[in-house]
């Protein structure tokens, strides 16, 4: 959350930070702002709203800086306005922060530097930052000094920039708990939350670890711990390909990501399946770079941290499983728990990650934990693996950031490969979440012999055979649209499904509220006439999700248990399913597809529905409110 950049060089600064901040906006969108040091001066350039507003304002003061921090926000402490917009000074107006996270105790450090005559301009707890490094300067003259001393103050998870009018030459950069690289290019330096922001400049990266401090020059960068020990890492070498972002002629990147979801499939599936007669092998054959792995360091940094370690020994000597994920990652793993359940018979428990706060993990040396997180920046599912590592679990994680803290902190990783998704509301990153799971319960069930070598290679040929099946449904996008927009003016919609499709219910119901507003809930068929259908009528719709297999009869059951209340019926069903044809109203239909795969399906109507309804109602698809795709605070 909240997006932090940072330029020193011979370049003017403020279109630089300009063009990190768009890599950034999906951290936060509400209001964002630059700090440059100019002809010895420190200003300040800010406004609320999005990024466009910051750039009217650069466009009109023209400032010709070659220095300077910015920020796009989401607001944690103060409404998104000008003045809680970053940065933030001290009282001097000599020194600028920029801030990601939160500082938990800084209502008493507000309290203790008012008394001591500061005047306080936000209502953020960013500003006692500024304040703070302030008062260390006055006493040391040491901008280095007063850093130590001010995170010796600071309780939470943050990254910080920061700037001062008394030393143009530097930028600070300080790490707790969160991400922040340090672009390397010749004779000038960037800094940003995502290395994805830098890339478009430099290729040579230094990341900061955990309570890290870096003084930046247009040199290069120092690194200190927090304990003042200066600290030496070699830089490393990103992706050769820029990430290019553009809409490659869709209206929105949101549709554009989900017309990438075969391609996506097949890239996961190339990655880690060589032949469905060959075992599922988590050590790729690719790097990210497209090539093959080889043992040099700083080329393969990246890649360094791709694969699944576990012996032989420890995959047969795992008796359980915990995964931990927020959101749209949280539904994934919802479909993964019954995968491996099935394949494996291995016990699976999933956990929204805030929700193991304040609790016992039941996890310890023969659990193996697996955080699932598109950004591998959510701290709530970052904290329950760090959690889980110290019971001595073994950890895994699945991302589609193989140079975000998840990475970092666990030796095993499944990397989805997806590309950058743009869009805050996950598409593409899910369809691929559901693929690592298929992978990772094949992989496990042939490693533990759950699975005979011809179930496996069945299993593995039907995997392949999905991204055609989900090409089948992108081509009836035009139909879904018309079908969808029937009910563009309801104000809740009810989604049910069971089984594999419980949780495509929730990812349903999850996809049309966040895009199109309108209220929505995902139940367990099932669990309607235990309460839910209390809300149902002829103006509320329920999308019902049905394939064939074992639980058809009785989610067919549930929806006539909603017929006979006058809702609108709305499935997603097998074409040529008869039944649902006289049962609901409108049929979004998918290629016939095995129930065990059927979640890689079903799900499709349901993002293009939310996509097309939201689209028609004229909401901002790629950036709805209040949202951020990195929701780096707990
Ligand atoms: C919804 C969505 C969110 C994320 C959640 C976790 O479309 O994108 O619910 O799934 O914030 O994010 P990651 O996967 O980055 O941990």
């Amino acid at each position: 959350m909240c997006g932090i950049v940072g330029y020193l060089g011979p370049a003017k600064a403020a279109p630089v930070l300009l063009s990190e901040l768009r890599c950034l906006e999906y951290r936060g969108y509400d209001s964002a702002g630059v700090a440059i040091i100019q002809d010895g001066e420190l200003s300040v350039l800010k406004a609320a709203g999005k990024l466009n507003n910051l750039e009217k304002l650069i466009t009109d003061n023209k400032p010709t800086a070659t220095v300077g921090i910015g920020h796009t926000r989401w607001a944690t402490h103060g409404v998104p306005n000008d003045q809680n917009a970053h940065p933030h000074l001290d009282s001097s107006k000599t020194i600028a922060v920029v801030h990601n996270g939160i500082i938990e105790n800084y209502e008493e450090l507000k309290e203790e530097l008012i008394k001591e005559g500061c005047a306080f301009e936000s209502d953020t707890d960013t500003e006692v930052i500024a304040h703070l490094i302030s008062k260390e300067y006055e006493k040391e003259k040491d901008m280095l000094k007063a850093i130590f001393k001010t995170v010796e103050r600071l309780r939470g998870a943050y990254a910080l920039g920061v700037v001062s009018q008394k030393h143009p030459d530097k930028i600070y950069a300080i790490n707790q708990h969160y991400s922040l690289s340090v672009g390397l290019g010749n004779n000038e330096s960037f800094l940003a939350s995502d290395s994805m922001a830098v890339r478009q400049y430099t290729n040579k990266v230094v990341r900061l670890e955990q309570s890290e401090i870096a003084e930046i020059t247009v040199e290069g960068v120092r690194l200190f711990a927090f304990d003042g020990k200066e600290v030496k890492r070699r830089p490393m070498s990103l992706d050769s390909n820029p990430y290019v972002i553009d809409k490659g002629g869709y209206k929105h990147f949101l549709l554009k990501e989900i017309h990438e979801q075969p391609l996506v499939l097949r890239q996961t599936l190339a990655k880690y399946l060589i032949h469905p007669t060959k075992p599922v092998s988590f050590i790729p054959h690719i790097t990210p770079n497209g090539n093959a792995p080889t043992n040099n360091e700083e080329e393969n940094a990246l890649s360094k941290s791709y694969g699944v370690h576990l012996s032989d020994m420890e995959v047969k000597g795992i008796d359980r499983i915990q995964v931990v994920a927020c959101g749209t990652a949280y539904h994934a793993s919802l479909v993964g728990k019954l995968i491996i359940e099935q394949l494996c018979n291995i016990p699976v428990a999933v956990d929204i990650a805030s929700e193991t706060r304040g609790r016992r993990l039941m996890v310890n040396e023969s659990t193996l934990t697996i955080a699932v997180s598109q950004s591998g920046e959510t701290a709530d599912t970052l904290s329950a693996l760090e959690e889980a590592k110290k019971l001595g679990s073994f950890t895994l994680g699945i991302t589609n950031r193989p140079d975000s803290h998840l990475a970092q902190i666990t030796p095993n990783l499944i990397v989805t490969e997806c590309g950058i998704e743009v869009s805050v509301a996950a598409t593409k990153t899910y369809l691929a979440q559901l693929t690592s799971f298929y992978l990772l319960g094949i992989y496990l069930a042939e490693k533990r012999g759950a699975i005979s070598a011809e179930q496996a290679k069945k299993l593995k040929s039907d995997l392949n055979a999905i991204p055609t099946l989900l090409e089948q449904i992108l081509a009836r996008e035009n139909e879904i649209r018309m079908a969808s927009l029937k009910y563009a003016d309801a104000h809740d919609v009810v989604f049910i499904g069971r089984g594999l499709n419980y949780p495509t219910a929730l990812e349903g119901a999850l996809k049309l509220k966040e895009l199109s507003y309108i209220h929505a809930s995902g139940y367990a068929a099932g669990e309607l006439k235990h309460g839910p259908i209390a809300v149902l009528d002829s103006k509320v719709p329920v999308v019902t999700v049905i394939v064939p297999g074992s639980v058809y009869e009785k989610t067919l059951s549930n929806a006539q248990e909603a017929r006979a209340r006058n809702a609108q019926m709305i499935a997603v069903a097998c074409e040529g399913d008869e039944q649902a044809a006289k049962t609901f109203d409108t049929v979004l239909s998918i290629p016939q597809v095995d129930e065990f795969f059927s979640p890689l399906l079903t799900v499709v109507p349901m993002q293009l529905m939310s996509y097309f309804i939201a689209d028609y109602l004229g909401k901002d698809v790629d950036q709805p409110r209040n949202l951020a795709k990195s929701v780096t605070v707990e």
